[in-house]
């Protein structure tokens, strides 16, 4: 939520700035600024309501403004309504200090409050400004430095962020901190970076530095410092990403959650064999042995949004796989329950992002219970992947639009092998039946390909429904984990109101709400649950709903009460998650664009969730 970036170099900042919040535009959209200052100028502020583009048109792509160092924002409201006076950067009253923040200050009333008595006033609505004219208190109380003034203010406030500051007496300086929410900073050929996330900098480096928790950096052309919140220098080194810089672009896609719903057989694949060694599950990089899986009496999964609808699947596929209990829970509800939980279980969380508030405080709840815990992340070096005991990284490569698609195909891919090592150790699946999914499993990148071929009929049946009132979802068992995601996409790239009901719960509530037309989507992969929901679709259709059933190829009785069947390619049941997904997410993504939606960035959306 909120994207930031900051160059000091020998370039005009406004061009690379602006560019680098193209990159994090998915974080939050509804205003940006930047503040770009030359070594004799004073700090210059220009800031737009709306889309970047509102910012880039205000300041000429950023020509406008003069000078090698500047920082901007992209914002996605907290406090305040997105309004130019709201956006970011902030400044202090005599404009000493200008920052740019992620995140939220909790105690910034009290902030104001202490503020206001040494005289200061404010002109926005946001916590930022608080934290900003903390900073300003604090450098000129002590005449200290920048650092200083920013550790004392960073031990004054409570809640997260990321900031960036410049300071009026410090030209070619940026300085930076960070508690619980991202940020990443670059080098390279005398210029320096930082930023919410990789994409925004990987034009210009590959080589970047992970600030940590409580530590401060200070950038200058080309160099970085680090510093605890004590003001000791904390030595570094860099990590080299590997992502191609051309994967966070569309690539001639109209749209990147086209572009990524089509880079999922690749996504799958490249999991797989990172994963998958000489025809074996190795997850020793992990550091999960045998004997730690061995052990585990239960698992919990906790997360949030399309990663939680990845755990749910997976609770199906390992509950009867390995015969171990799981528990999948909301990371925003586990946290605030006091949920026995078993020592000897494995905790896991799920994210795409590494970063989501609620998934890192469930993480760090199970940590403090001396749990064991296993993080199932996408972006390297993120918060989570950084705290968890244990780490399997997703292959998907930097994922754009706000609608997850091939992370959580990468998700879902870790969570099978998972129940296919757990229940090979467990003594549950014999070595034939272990070598005979694995096989399967390779084979679903290329049957992933096959179902877009149906990508025209799909097209067409969005479009016949562009304007539907509700859309509903029922599925049972593992149908079901895939009604919820088919839901969560449609929903939230359509904005038409959809929900995912357990098919057998229809009759304890949601059929009341099935009028003449009403389209149901069924999912019935299946086997033993097929008949239950043909009647469960029938008992729709009789009450008017239009049903489209998506199933597998050879379940040709679907069509008996379906009123259009979209089929996938046979594969082992439990992976069938990872091909069902692949025509809702096409449905939603078509809906989306015949309504004439901004798909990749829809409304009061943020890709990375990084407040409660
Ligand atoms: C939906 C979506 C969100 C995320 C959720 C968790 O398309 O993208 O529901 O799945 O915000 O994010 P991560 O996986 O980054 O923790």
């Amino acid at each position: 939520m909120c994207g930031i970036v900051g160059y000091v170099g020998p370039q005009q900042a406004g061009r690379i700035l602006l560019d680098g919040l193209s990159k994090l535009e998915y974080r939050g959209y509804d205003s940006a600024g930047i503040a770009v200052r030359d070594n004799d100028r004073p700090i210059e502020i220009v800031k737009a309501k709306g889309r970047l583009k509102v910012l880039a048109e205000k300041t000429n792509n950023g020509d406008a403004l003069r000078g090698t160092t500047g920082i901007g924002h992209t914002r996605w409201a907290t406090h305040g309504e997105p309004s130019v006076t709201n956006a970011h950067p902030h400044h202090s009253n005599d404009s000493s200090v200008v920052a740019v923040h992620n995140g939220i200050i909790e105690n910034y009333q009290e902030i104001r409050d202490k503020l206001t008595r040494h005289n200061y006033t404010f002109y926005s609505e946001t916590d930022t400004e608080a934290f900003v004219n903390l900073i300003d208190y604090y450098y000129k109380k002590y005449s200290m430095g920048p650092i200083d003034a920013i550790s004392k203010a960073m031990v004054r406030v409570r809640g997260s962020y990321a900031i960036a500051v410049l300071f009026k007496d410090y030209p070619n300086e940026i300085y930076a901190a960070r508690k619980d929410n991202p940020m990443i900073i670059g080098v390279k050929d005398g210029a320096s970076y930082l930023a919410s996330d990789v994409p925004a900098i990987l034009n210009y480096t590959r080589n970047i530095y992970y600030i940590d928790n409580l530590e401060i950096a200070r950038l200058t052309p080309g160099e970085v410092h680090f510093f605890n919140i004590d003001g000791d220098e904390v030595e570094k080194e860099s990590v080299e990403i590997k992502w191609d810089a051309k994967a966070a672009e569309k690539n001639g896609y109209e749209h990147f959650m086209i572009k990524e719903i089509h880079e999922q057989p690749q996504a799958v694949r490249d999991t797989i064999n990172s994963l998958v060694k000489d025809d074996k599950i190795d997850f020793t990089e992990a550091g999960l042995t045998d004997e730690i899986i061995g052990k585990i009496n239960r698992i919990y999964i906790v997360s949030c949004g399309s990663s939680y609808h990845v755990g749910v699947a997976a609770r199906y596929n390992i509950e009867k796989l390995a015969g171990i209990p799981v528990h999948v829970e909301l990371a925003s509800e586990f946290r605030y329950r006091s949920m026995p939980m078993d020592p000897e279980s494995l905790f896991i969380v799920i994210s795409q992002s590494g970063e989501t508030a609620d998934t890192l405080a469930a993480l760090r709840l199970a940590k403090e219970q001396g749990l064991s815990t296993l993080a199932i992340v996408n972006v390297v070096g993120s918060t989570i992947a950084r705290e968890a005991d244990h780490v399997i990284y997703t292959m998907a490569g930097p994922e754009i639009a706000v609608a997850t698609t091939k992370a959580y195909s990468a998700q879902l891919i870790v969570t099978y092998l998972i129940a296919i090592q757990f229940a090979l150790v467990r003594g549950r699946i014999d070595e034939e039946r272990y070598t005979a999914l694995l096989t399967e499993m390779q084979t679903l990148p290329k049957k992933i390909t096959r179902i877009f071929e149906d990508t025209e009929r799909i097209q067409w049946f969005a479009a016949k429904h562009s304007n539907d009132k509700d859309i509903f979802f029922i599925g049972r068992g593992l149908d079901y984990g895939i009604s919820m995601e088919g839901s969560l996409k449609l929903k939230e790239v359509s904005y038409i109101h959809s929900e995912a009901t357990a098919a057998g719960e229809l009759k304890h509530g949601t059929i009341s709400l099935i009028e003449n037309g009403t389209l149901v989507v069924g999912i019935l992969t299946q086997n033993e649950l097929i008949e239950k929901m043909l009647s469960n679709m029938e008992e729709v259709k009789s009450r008017g709903a239009y049903v489209l059933g998506l199933t597998t190829y050879g379940n040709y009785k679907t069509e008996d009460v379906a009123d259009f069947t979209v089929y996938i390619p046979r594969t082992e049941e439990m992976f069938t998650p990872s091909l069902a997904i692949i025509p809702l997410q096409l449905l939603a993504y078509y809906i989306s664009v015949s309504r004439g939606l901004d798909v990749d960035k829809p409304r009061n959306l943020a890709k990375s969730v990084t407040v409660e």
